[in-house]
């Protein structure tokens, strides 16, 4: 099957900039207790090698939600209720794929505040420029990009896509 799309973030950009904002949270999170909370399935790959450079100290949570139907979201996160520990404490960084309207990383960081974590920080790779429909800022962003629907590196199409090193842009 030839590779749908066209290549709006090559390989190397990624690994380069993954490495950059592994560096900044290393620093940020010095002498603090860490929990990664990495949202799947979308965030797997920039989550796996985001980890790879971060302290070993460094606790790692996996939630599975999901909001998306093809290449709209349904305004509805599935999952959330079957989430969560006591984060008594814990400084939490929320790692995901990607910002949109904001609805999800909005629900999850109200949740994660409700289990008690010290702190409560967001890590995207992507951070779609379109109105929010909630207020959301990622402390941390890998790359800023247009209102398109991306695929690859962790991010699908009705399951198809996700092991594509790339972020690549569909035909519209
Ligand atoms: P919201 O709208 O809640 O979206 O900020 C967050 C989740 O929606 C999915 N999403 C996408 N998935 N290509 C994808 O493959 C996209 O362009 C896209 N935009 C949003 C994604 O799962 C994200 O965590």
């Amino acid at each position: 099957m030839p590779t749908p799309g066209k290549t709006l973030i090559s390989t190397p950009q990624i690994r380069k900039r993954v490495k950059i904002l592994a560096r900044e949270i290393t620093r940020h999170y010095r002498g603090k207790p860490l929990t990664v909370v990495g949202l799947m399935n979308g965030s797997l790959f920039f989550l796996v090698d985001l980890l790879r450079e971060l302290p070993v100290e460094t606790r790692i949570e996996c939630w599975r939600l999901k909001s998306y139907q093809g290449t709209r979201s349904t305004g509805k996160i599935q999952g959330l209720d079957s989430c969560g520990d006591d984060y008594s404490g814990r400084h939490v960084l929320i790692v995901d794929d990607i910002l949109d309207t904001g609805l999800t990383l909005h629900e999850v960081t109200k949740k994660i505040r409700g289990l008690n974590a010290a702190d409560v920080r967001i890590c995207v790779l992507l951070d779609k420029q379109v109105p929010r429909k909630r207020d959301v800022t990622a402390h941390w962003t890998g790359f800023q990009i247009p209102n398109l629907f991306v695929i690859g590196y962790g991010l699908d199409l009705d399951h198809q896509y996700r092991t594509l090193p790339m972020i690549r842009v569909l035909p519209s």
